[in-house]
């Protein structure tokens, strides 16, 4: 064998031996799969290409010299689905996942390769975030990070996966893109630990109850997505990873379907209760009518007073935001705002157009909501569906009043084509409140006061509160026979196809944030 071969083989013996028994036992003990086996199970078998996985770590100071190949971090490129996807995987075994200079360097490479291909970027994570030893330079790393993070927002699709701790810088690079899974029992996210809350606050909280899975999922809205363990995690990415497309210059990946685009669904006409104030859950309507009844739903448990996630339409895939009846009667509130808006905001630059179901009474009211910003928070809903140029498409299916009736994508901020069903209520506000502000007077020297409201609500709803007078002054292109309410988003997303608008040139708008 010739000399220069025999220490190439030495090398990758060497590696191999990094990654031995007693590696992967240490993890699979904490429930976890290695970084190798997560790289292995999310790619198409025989796709990964492995990027400097013999870069030496250069900690060497405080008496912790780390001597490890590819500083506890795998990174490279390879096919999900068949399409490209570049990512990196974090490994606990090697000084916690923390970053060093290195590993920061390998990241930061895979980062710039995506954006120059327009691939997506996955990052698996599992870190104790800057690595002490190193300072200053793994600071650095981060800084150069979090750089990457930001020029590729919109560029390309960034979907960070947290499965074991991410601490201290190690959540903020994953804040920045677009999605976040997590795996319940094992992960967990803080910019600062229990320790630190117990020396500065004096309080004792445990990782879970500081940032675990749940608590990102329903509290904070941080998670998109939780899965019991690794393996479903990385399932889930897989799926998601099906719906988008890898760059903002493509469209997301068009899926055939046997399902008719002409498909009736006569339950539809009863779905939406009679009586205004009962709920239902809009979710029953949205399998009715996407391709196959699927539906992606993302942050299910945050915020559920909205419904977003992805689907598809004769093939092509939709943003779908939905007011949800059964939780708050789907009024609008801080955190399903600030939920939808960034929803919003990630399918305009990635070229998915938008399917609103509206059924919302209004903003909720209240000195808390007030008081903590309900009006910094709504008008980013706002400013995200009037600023989106993706075809916008609304279907009112019952209730539709006031701001509330504005802010989801009417005809006024840049609807493309608004339905309504016969169940609509299209108006200033409710019923009762609109007759308890217009008819107060009359209602308290009234000799019957019951029988004159219930006469005044029906007057409402027949004079002012249907889709037919929007309907005829045009703020609602059609109202439509429920059942069909798929064939028509069909035809409207095809109609709207080849949309395009060019807006004035700026360098930035300024979302309020
Ligand atoms: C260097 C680290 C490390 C770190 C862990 N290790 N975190 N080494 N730098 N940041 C090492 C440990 O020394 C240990 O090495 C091994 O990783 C495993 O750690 P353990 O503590 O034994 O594991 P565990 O009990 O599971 O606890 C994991 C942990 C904990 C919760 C992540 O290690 C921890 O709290 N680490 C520090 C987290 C933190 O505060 N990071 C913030 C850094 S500041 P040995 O050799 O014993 O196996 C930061 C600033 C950036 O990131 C801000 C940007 C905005």
């Amino acid at each position: 064998m010739r000399k220069s071969f025999e220490k190439f083989l030495a090398r990758q013996e060497a590696l191999a031996r990094q990654y031995g028994e007693a590696y992967e036992e240490k993890q699979h003990n904490r429930g976890k799969l290695t970084a190798r086996e997560r790289i292995e199970f999310l790619f198409d078998e025989g796709t990964f290409e492995e990027v400097d996985a013999y870069s030496p770590s250069a900690t060497t100071s405080f008496g912790k010299t780390v001597r490890s190949y590819g500083d506890g971090v795998i990174t490279g490129f390879g096919n999900i689905n068949g399409r490209q996807v570049f990512a990196y995987s974090q490994d606990f075994n090697v000084q916690g996942g923390s970053l060093g200079s290195v590993h920061a360097a390998k990241i930061i490479k895979v980062q710039d390769m995506a954006l120059k291909t327009g691939s997506p970027v996955v990052g698996l994570i599992d870190s104790g975030g800057a690595r002490i030893q190193e300072g200053v330079a793994s600071l650095a790393g981060y800084a150069g990070i979090f750089r990457r993070n930001v020029l590729a927002s919109g560029v390309i699709p960034q979907i960070s996966v947290i499965m074991g701790p991410a601490a201290g810088g190690a959540v903020y690079s994953p804040a920045l893109t677009d999605f976040i899974f997590m795996t319940a029992a094992t992960s967990y996210m803080f910019v600062t630990g229990p320790n630190v809350v117990k020396q500065v606050l004096n309080e004792t909280i445990s990782p879970e109850e500081l940032g675990g899975a749940s608590v990102h999922a329903v509290k904070s809205g941080v998670a998109d997505f939780v899965f019991n363990d690794d393996e479903n995690t990385l399932r889930g990415v897989k799926m998601l990873l099906s719906y988008l497309p890898s760059n903002n210059i493509e469209n997301a990946p068009y899926l055939a379907t046997d399902d008719p685009a002409d498909r009736i669904e006569e339950s539809l006409r009863d779905l939406v209760p009679e009586d205004p104030d009962k709920p239902y859950d809009v979710r029953n309507i949205i399998r009715l009518i996407t391709d196959k009844g699927k539906f992606l739903e993302i942050a299910e448990n945050y915020a559920p007073n909205i419904i977003i996630g992805l689907a598809r339409f004769g093939g092509y895939v939709t943003g779908i935001v939905a007011n949800q009846p059964q939780v708050m009667a789907g009024t609008l509130d801080m955190n399903s705002s600030v939920k939808a808006a960034r929803f919003i905001n990630f399918c305009d630059s990635f070229n998915i157009p938008i399917l609103t179901l509206e059924d919302v009474p209004g903003f909720l009211p209240g000195a808390d909501q007030e008081h903590a910003g309900i009006i910094r928070h709504g008008a980013k809903l706002l400013y995200a569906y009037t600023r989106a140029t993706v075809p916008k498409i609304t279907v009112v299916l019952r209730k539709s009043y006031g701001g509330a009736y504005i802010v989801m994508n009417s005809k006024g901020i840049g609807g493309d084509y608004n339905f309504a069903w016969p169940t609509a209520e299209i108006a200033v506000m409710g019923p009762e409140g609109a007759i308890a502000i217009l008819y107060h007077k009359e209602l308290a020297a009234a000799e019957d006061p019951v029988a004159l409201k219930k006469e005044l609500l029906a007057q409402y709803r027949e004079e002012v509160a249907n889709p037919y007078i929007a309907n005829e002054k045009g703020f609602i292109d059609e109202v439509i026979d429920p059942s069909v309410t798929r064939l028509k988003i069909i035809r409207v997303l095809k109609s709207l196809e080849k949309k395009s608008v060019s807006l004035p040139r700026r360098k930035h708008g300024n979302i309020p944030l």
